[in-house]
Parts: structure tokens; C-alpha cells; sequence
């Protein structure tokens, strides 16, 4: 099974990786991986947690700043609406755009996680899309319209926000966990013409395209973290055979921050 990794690198014939070093890379869901060493990055235990490199300082760390500064070049006084909000990826994005002097508003599933958006992590409003009318609440929380969607989730959510669109506006689209596991086709937006009518954009972002330029992102986000105005949170699930319990977290919404398996 494919997955981005922290391991201990326990026996080595390369000579820029010793044994003891740590390094994270595509090393999948297995105790032990082989490695020629190309695609792996050595990562210091010392200057943060090893989970941490996993989400934060990590792929879906580099997700949302590039995501959202790139892609959805946020302006100060911008409303920045972000859904799967206070998951790996959402969470990092309203900070961000909170640090960029925007005005956040997440959607996340339930009570829980939305008093955690707002108290803990200082967005200015959550939607609990599970008990709330997603297209009424924003209407409450976006008087002035969207100016830029991160969009996690896709299906009715992203239909729902298409409607509040500020003129101009930027959708980063970034996943649709709510489309993947239909049987049915893939539900496209509805709201589409929305677009047309507020001059507005849709565009994807894959991570991968701006992997030459992790160091720089991680070096601005540690420093956020440092200084108290990033917080990131993991979430780890203990033990291999836990491996399809905790897949399943990801789409009941039972994970609270970056989903993290401990192997070994
Ligand atoms: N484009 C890229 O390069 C890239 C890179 C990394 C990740 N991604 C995508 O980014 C998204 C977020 O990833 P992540 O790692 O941050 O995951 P995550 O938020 O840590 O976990 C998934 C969360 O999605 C929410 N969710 C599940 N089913 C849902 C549904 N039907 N409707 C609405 N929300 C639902 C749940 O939160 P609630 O409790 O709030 O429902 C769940 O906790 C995913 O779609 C992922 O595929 C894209």
C-alpha cells in the first residue's frame, strides 16, 4: 500500500544515509522498506516530533500553502472559506490565511471540531455542515461574498459556496472526499454558471509540482510554529494491523488533525 513515510534508516550501503538517520519518503504501509535513497529526505527527530513531518512540515502542510497562497492568492481582508476544515490539510490553510490578514471560515463535521476552529485555531466563524444549512450559514458568515473557496470536499458543500461567490473569486480545488467513494459518477457542481456570472476561477492544485520547493515552505511554516501562529495537530493511530479501522477515520470523520499510523 503507497504512503509517505517516517522511517529509521537501519542498515545502509549509500553512503548519504546512515544507519540511525531518519528520512521520510514513499516508503508505504510495511515494518521495513528498501530504498535505493532517491525520494527520501532525511528529517531531524530533534527540531520537531517525527508525526509532524507527516502533516505540517509535511505533504499536506506544502498542500495548503502552496494551495492557498499560489493558487488562491488570498488579499488582507479577503474571506477565505475552507472546507474539511479541521483536518490536515483545511486546518493549515485558515491559518495561513488568517496570518495573510484574511477573515476565515471553516466547514467541519460537528460541534466539536468547529469550536476547535474557532477557539483554538482563530478562525472567525465554523459551519457544522452535518447539523447546519451550509448555503443559509454562509450567507450569515460571508456578508460581503467569497473571495477565495479551498475546496477539501467537493459534492454539496462546493455546490453550497459556488452561490456566495465574491466577484473574482478563486476556487483552489484540492479534493472531494465526500465523491470518492460513489459507486455513481462523480457529482459536478450544479452552481457551475456561477463562475460565469462573477468572473471567477476554478483551478486544481496537485502537491507534487511544487516539491522542489518544499524547503522554503517548511522553513516559513516551522517558523510560524515556533512562534505560536501555526498550530498543528496529529492524530496516531498505534499498531499496522489498525491500518483499515483507521482509513475508515478519514471518511467517517473520526480523525481529529493529520491521520497517522504508527508502525513500528
Ligand atoms: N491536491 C493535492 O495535492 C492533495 C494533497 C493532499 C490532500 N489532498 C486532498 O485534500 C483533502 C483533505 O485531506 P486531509 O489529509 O486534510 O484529510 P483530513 O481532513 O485529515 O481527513 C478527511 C476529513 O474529511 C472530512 N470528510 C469525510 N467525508 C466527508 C464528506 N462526505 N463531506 C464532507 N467532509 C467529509 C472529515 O472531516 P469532518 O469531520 O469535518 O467531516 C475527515 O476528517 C482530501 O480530499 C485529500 O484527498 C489533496
Amino acid at each position: 500500500m503507497r504512503a509517505i513515510a517516517v522511517g529509521k534508516v537501519t542498515a545502509s550501503n549509500n553512503p548519504k544515509f546512515a544507519v540511525g538517520d531518519h528520512v521520510t519518503g514513499l516508503l508505504g504501509v510495511q515494518e521495513y522498506a528498501y530504498s535505493n535513497g532517491q525520494g527520501l529526505t532525511k528529517v531531524d527527530s530533534k527540531l520537531a516530533p517525527l508525526p509532524l513531518y507527516l502533516s505540517t512540515l509535511g505533504m499536506p502542510g506544502l498542500t495548503a500553502y502552496f494551495g492557498l497562497l499560489e493558487v488562491g492568492q488570498p488579499k488582507a481582508g479577503d474571506t477565505v472559506v475552507v472546507s474539511g476544515a479541521a483536518g490536515a490539510v483545511g486546518s493549515v490553510v485558515g491559518q495561513i490565511a488568517k496570518i495573510k490578514g484574511a477573515r476565515v471560515v471553516g466547514i467541519a463535521g460537528g460541534a466539536d471540531k468547529c469550536r476547535y476552529l474557532v477557539e483554538e485555531l482563530g478562525f472567525d466563524a465554523a459551519i457544522d455542515y452535518k447539523t447546519e444549512n451550509v448555503a443559509e450559514a454562509l450567507k450569515t458568515h460571508c456578508p460581503n461574498g467569497v473571495n477565495v473557496y479551498f475546496d477539501n470536499v467537493g459534492g454539496d458543500i462546493l455546490d453550497a459556496v459556488l452561490t456566495r461567490l465574491a466577484r473574482g473569486a478563486r476556487i483552489v480545488i484540492c479534493g472531494a472526499i465526500s465523491q470518492y467513494n460513489n459507486t455513481a459518477p462523480v457529482k459536478g457542481p450544479a452552481n457551475y454558471l456561477s463562475l460565469l456570472v462573477q468572473r471567477a476561477t476554478m483551478t486544481g492544485i496537485v502537491v507534487s509540482d511544487y516539491y522542489d520547493r518544499a524547503g522554503e515552505a517548511a522553513m516559513v511554516m516551522a517558523g510560524w510554529i515556533q512562534s505560536g501562529k501555526l498550530k498543528t495537530r496529529e492524530d496516531v493511530v498505534d499498531g499496522l494491523d489498525k491500518f483499515p479501522q483507521a482509513f475508515d477515520m478519514l471518511f467517517s470523520g473520526a480523525n481529529n488533525g493529520k491521520l497517522v499510523l504508527k508502525v513500528a
